[in-house]
């Protein structure tokens, strides 16, 4: 039987974008339907690529020569789309990572169920995206994208603490912040589908912090580690540079992130 440490290598060894969400959605499929049966599907383990397969196009470049793109007309629209793609493909492969990453660390059931849920979510956000894209006029690997995303997934690919604080708790809770002001922009042009597309991205991106805050507080229940500091420590550690305000706190509330976790990281005094 097919463990899901393999599926996990699966998806990150597939390359095209479609291809990988596809395998994704099936494997987390496989896996709830497993759960709701009471049939166990071990985690197993395999080893994951230190990076993940990627399509050909887009192009990756530094973000400092990633064109700067101005959300006022259908292109900067398109540009928008299609970073939030390529950041959701991205998502895809952390959320499969974390789990043949670190299949050597004992970790409750509800823990698999907590990232393939996500990564099944990731899935769905990139093919939405896509989808968006296409209506458009485009598609995902016409403009060049962020080369630096895979960065935070290599620097903790030996910490799973210093990997929940930074993807989920900084990276994803960084999406609640200007997700709302991305909505805005498709609102004021009439694109009903991006701010669909963009609203169950919002809605669902809550889940995925959530579970980062559960179990990187489970984690250190279990060390006998002080979160608050030890999470500060964490960021400062792998994330280069201060988290950016203005905060979303109401949800980063809901997802179990209190304003002590993040405000003294960030590069002003909390107001
Ligand atoms: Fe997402
Ligand atoms: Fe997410």
């Amino acid at each position: 039987m097919q463990t899901l440490s393999e599926m996990a290598v699966d998806v990150l060894t597939t390359a095209d974008g479609r291809e990988k969400t596809a395998k994704s959605r099936a494997y987390a499929a496989r896996w709830f339907d497993a759960r709701a049966a009471g049939e166990e599907i071990p985690i197993g383990t395999a080893t994951p690529p230190l990076r993940p397969a990627r399509p050909e196009a887009p192009a990756l470049l530094d973000p400092r020569e990633v064109p700067k793109r101005k959300p006022g007309s259908p292109q900067g629209r398109i540009a928008l789309l299609h970073a939030v793609a390529h950041i959701e493909l991205n998502a895809v492969d952390l959320h499969w990572d974390i789990i043949p990453r670190f299949a050597a660390t004992p970790l409750p059931p509800g823990f698999y169920d907590d990232w393939v849920k996500a990564a099944d979510e990731e899935s769905k956000h990139f093919n939405l995206m896509c989808d968006c894209l296409e209506e458009a006029g485009s598609h995902y690997g016409a403009l060049p994208a962020h080369a630096g995303m895979w960065r935070a997934a290599e620097d903790t690919a030996e910490d799973l603490f210093g990997r929940l604080a930074v993807v989920p708790m900084v990276l994803e809770a960084r999406g609640l912040d200007v997700t709302p002001g991305m909505i805005e922009i498709f609102r004021k042009a009439g694109a009903d589908s991006a701010v669909a597309a963009l609203e169950t991205i919002y809605a669902e991106e809550v889940g995925h912090v959530a579970y980062g805050s559960k179990w990187y507080h489970f984690l250190c229940g279990r060390h006998d580690v002080d979160p608050l500091p030890q999470f500060h420590a964490l960021v400062r550690h792998y994330f280069k540079g201060a988290l950016k305000p203005p905060f979303n706190e109401e949800k980063r509330a809901e997802a179990g992130l209190a304003p002590d976790f993040y405000w003294p990281l960030a590069g002003e005094p909390r107001p």
